[in-house]
């Protein structure tokens, strides 16, 4: 099994959403990988930072990341920092990536919007942009598409994601 295609981007893309409108589109279910850590760990992901630390997070993400792309068959959407394990980079070489690529203003506005974001709390705007700058060229990399989503709702984003894919 694979998934129709996987989202990937820095937290303020609007993943999820996209994700979930391109889903409800072409009828397949939607699915994304940080909800299945809360769900399976019971608390929340800002919880898990704050209780066992980023790198049991990650240990998790990569896990739950592997999983996804072998049973799922819809849309998928993976968590921002997805992308700096070696290993998700080489498992999501062999499938169709979507990068949703936001410039450091509108990814401000819209991650602060989301609370549940714990690498950003703080000066959000200085956090944003080092993480920004470190992962774009993980995203780069993994990416089979990229959409600039600065001036796009989720719907016009839907809309591009589709005649691309
Ligand atoms: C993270 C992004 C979050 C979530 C966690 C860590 C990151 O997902 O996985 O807070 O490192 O960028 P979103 O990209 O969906 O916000």
């Amino acid at each position: 099994m694979s998934p129709v295609v996987v989202l990937v981007g820095p937290p303020g893309a609007g993943k999820t959403t996209v994700a979930l409108e391109l889903a409800e589109r072409w009828g397949v279910d939607f699915r994304d990988t940080d909800q299945d850590i809360e769900k399976a760990k019971g608390v929340t992901i800002q919880e898990l930072f704050v209780d066992h630390g980023e790198p049991h997070f990650r240990e998790l993400e990569e896990k739950a990341v592997a999983a996804a792309l072998s049973e799922h068959d819809g849309v998928l959407a993976v968590g921002g920092g997805a992308v700096m394990s070696e290993r998700t980079r080489a498992l999501l070489a062999d499938h169709r990536v979507l990068f949703l690529d936001v410039g450091l203003a509108a990814g401000v506005q819209r991650a602060g919007v989301n609370g549940n974001r714990p690498l950003l709390l703080g000066n959000i705007r200085g956090r944003m942009k080092i993480l920004m700058d470190q992962r774009r060229p993980l995203y780069e990399e993994v990416a089979t598409y990229t959409i600039l989503t600065d001036a796009l709702d989720a719907s016009a984003v839907a809309d591009r994601a589709a005649q691309l894919i």
